[in-house]
């Protein structure tokens, strides 16, 4: 039955990829024009750093999938495009491990096709530390995300009911691993006040996962004849006002959720992010192209982001964050209203 879902999973995120319209917020971010402060594409670097983490490229490959046979032959595919990019990634959530072992190679695979690349292992909240142990061993994984997605289990009839003992799982298991703890959200986002509750639990790093790509409420709903929470389509807060939200931040941020192109990489490490997650749109260049296209769409982005830091005199991704920016429409009022100048 997971190994259903997973696949239902990639089947609708796939078609909302190809119905979406093309705007989100990241578009209600703009850099301001200097024609004269370009610098030389020789003297850009790419590498990122953050939680005594360190990443050749600030681009990496979200947590998809794995379970089933299909979506392990997915991971195979991510695995190599992965290695051959050099990208980080991270794998689907592991609960069917937990479940099946048998199907640990659907998982194990991202490992064995980029045995020397940065691999993330996936659990969601309630895992024991056990399991998240385990989650780590069987991808000998350099950091473990663990996925918040109270709305999408709110949408599934059979989703979890019962979150409070969340928040404190999490302490558990950031305390359990001796691999650095991601607290990431799946398309819904981390408001500021997570964000600070989750240093406080002992988290290193938060990946924003906010609105305006995959929406999980939609996926869940699209399962199922009566789609009984169709309105909650479009809840929680877009990627970049989560990232302006998270401003002054007491532990490093990750950006994803609806990132298009390398404009909205840009715009996100100018608002901040340590680095940039893409999950749809590369789970689409693959089932519609092959590894091929993927690799070829990856390497593209990173040259294309190496030319946007040129354009505009970033010698580094952290660099991006002294860019003069303007904030317009719907994302400038979420500022007022928040209280962020
Ligand atoms: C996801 N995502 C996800 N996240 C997670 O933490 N564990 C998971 O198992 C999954 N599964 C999953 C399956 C599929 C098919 C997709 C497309 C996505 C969520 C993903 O990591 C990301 O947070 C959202 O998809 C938003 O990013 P994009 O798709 O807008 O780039």
């Amino acid at each position: 039955m997971i190994a259903d879902r997973k696949d239902d999973h990639v089947r609708l995120a796939v078609e909302q990829q190809q119905q979406h319209h093309g705007r989100n917020q990241f578009d209600d971010v703009s850099f301001v024009h200097h024609a004269l402060a370009g610098i030389d594409r020789e003297d850009v670097c790419l590498a990122t750093g953050f939680a005594g983490i360190s990443w050749r490229v600030p681009l990496y490959i979200n947590a998809m999938t794995g379970g089933s046979q299909r979506t392990g032959a997915i991971n195979r595919d991510l695995g190599i495009a992965a290695r051959e990019t050099g990208v980080p990634i991270a794998s689907g959530s592991m609960s069917a491990y937990f479940k099946d072992p048998d199907c640990a190679g659907t998982f194990s695979v991202l490992r064995e096709q980029n045995p020397d690349g940065f691999v993330l292992a996936n659990v969601n909240a309630t895992a024991s530390v056990d399991r998240a142990r385990r989650a780590v061993d069987l991808l000998r994984a350099d950091a473990l995300q663990i996925h918040v997605n109270t709305v999408q289990e709110t949408v599934m009839p059979e989703g979890d009911r019962s979150f409070a003992s969340w928040a404190p799982q999490i302490g558990k298991i950031a305390a359990g691993v001796d691999v650095p703890v991601i607290v990431k959200e799946v398309g819904f986002g981390l408001s500021r006040e997570t964000v600070h509750l989750l240093e406080d639990l002992g988290v290193r790093v938060a990946d924003l996962g906010g609105r305006g790509g995959t929406d999980f409420a939609r996926i869940e709903n699209g399962r199922r004849e009566l789609a009984d929470y169709a309105y909650l389509t479009g809840w929680g807060q877009s990627t970049a006002a989560c990232l302006l939200d998270a401003q002054g931040a007491p532990i490093p941020v990750l950006a994803s959720g609806g990132v298009r192109n390398p404009l909205d990489v840009a715009r996100a490490l100018a608002l901040g992010a340590s680095g940039v997650g893409v999950s749809g749109t590369f789970l689409r260049t693959l089932l519609d192209g092959g590894v091929g296209a993927l690799i070829d769409r990856i390497t593209t982005w990173l040259d294309q982001l190496a030319a946007l830091l040129t354009l505009l005199g970033a010698r580094t991704p952290a660099d991006l964050t002294h860019r003069d920016l303007v904030i317009h429409g719907g994302l400038r009022e979420f500022c007022a209203d928040r209280g962020i100048d």
